[in-house]
């Protein structure tokens, strides 16, 4: 069986999707703090899934997980993930993020479950030194966010060294889109992710979309992105698994597309999706917004033989769709 720690959120759901239609039984286990019911309601209509409510920072509650199933890997998505929250309240994330981590690899540990898929960001990488990102970009994220998700690679390394659990990590570049039968999607309080922000503004008419710096140098002065399709994001975890399965040995790969995206640009996008005229706020820059962030994933293409599929356009029309439908 495959466990899913934060299955119920919106990465981990839609890659359980993809175990589930791989044949693989899935335990979902998520405090369901941020996560939803209605979503894991949905998975069990797709496949063969347990559902667990329990908090990593509790050792007993991951404990249980290993005692009561017959886990043969860990797809560790559990953690908060908001980057200006985590400024604000440090000790909330390294309490959550670094513990409950913690917490489930020494409970790995002592149940001789040896191999994880570890969810980790580019924001490890911190500012740009150059562009493309490649996984050997020093690594000096900005962040309390950033900081535990390095730290937890880490920690990944010293346990492969000193205990022998295997671990992949991958460094996700913005996660967009949602299920492409919209049955999930993606559904975060409070959104802070630039395209489901755009469209929330088309169904609620009081909420201005707000673009953060015009003055970047960039060509049209705003910042520059990758967004990855969250359904090519499940399927990177599920070649990630196959490999580690084959190999047993721990690696990183970034998984991006590979092209820069502005945020005028996915704005131009959204408008002419949803066709719609957006309204549009100009605001100062954010604190600790990089110009441009987007991928090298040469490594994922050669070794874990993932490639990105769809486009920005798929992921803003299966967004678009999915807010539709909560609206
Ligand atoms: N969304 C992105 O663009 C993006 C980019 C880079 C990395 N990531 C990483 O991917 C992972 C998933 O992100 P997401 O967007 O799906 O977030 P999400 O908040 O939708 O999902 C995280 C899930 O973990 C659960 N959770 C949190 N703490 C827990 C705990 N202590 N015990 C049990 N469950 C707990 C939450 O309830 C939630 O369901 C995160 O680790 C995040 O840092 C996301």
């Amino acid at each position: 069986m495959i466990l899913i720690t934060g299955g119920a959120g919106y990465i981990g759901s839609h890659t359980a999707i993809n175990f589930l239609n791989a044949g693989y039984e899935v335990v979902i286990f998520d405090n369901l703090e941020n996560g939803h019911i209605e979503t894991v309601n949905v998975l069990k209509q797709i496949g063969k899934v347990h559902f667990i409510k329990g908090d990593l920072r509790n050792i007993q509650d991951i404990e249980d997980v290993f005692k009561n199933y017959d886990i043969d890997t860990v797809i560790h998505f559990a953690g908060f993930i908001q980057v200006e929250e985590s400024v604000k309240n440090p000790s909330k994330y390294y309490r959550n993020n670094i513990i409950g981590s913690l917490n489930l690899f020494d409970s790995m540990v002592s149940n001789n479950v040896k191999k994880i898929v570890f969810s980790s960001t580019c924001a490890i990488y911190g500012e740009p030194v150059y562009t493309p990102l490649d996984e050997n970009h020093p690594k000096k994220p900005i962040n309390p966010y950033g900081k535990t998700k390095f730290m937890i690679e880490e920690i990944l390394e010293d346990y492969d060294k000193a205990y022998d659990l295997k671990s992949i990590k991958l460094r996700y570049f913005n996660v967009a889109g949602a299920d492409s039968q919209i049955r999930i999607g993606e559904w975060h309080e409070p959104e802070t992710h630039l395209i489901p922000n755009i469209l929330k503004s088309v169904f609620e008419k009081n909420n201005t979309f707000k673009i953060f710096g015009t003055d970047y140098n960039t060509p049209d002065g705003t910042c520059i992105r990758d967004y990855v399709n969250v359904g090519d994001m499940a399927m990177a975890h599920l070649q990630a698994y196959l490999y580690l399965k084959e190999n047993m040995v721990s690696d990183v790969f970034n998984i991006g597309t590979e092209n820069g995206v502005s945020v005028k640009e996915v704005f131009k996008i959204a408008e002419k999706i949803t066709e719609n005229h957006i309204d549009v706020e100009y605001e100062q820059r954010r604190s600790g917004d990089a110009a441009i962030l987007y991928a090298n994933a040469e490594k994922a293409k050669s070794i874990l033989k993932w490639k990105s599929k769809k486009t920005i356009e798929d992921s803003i029309k299966t967004a678009y769709l999915w807010e539709k439908s909560r609206h």
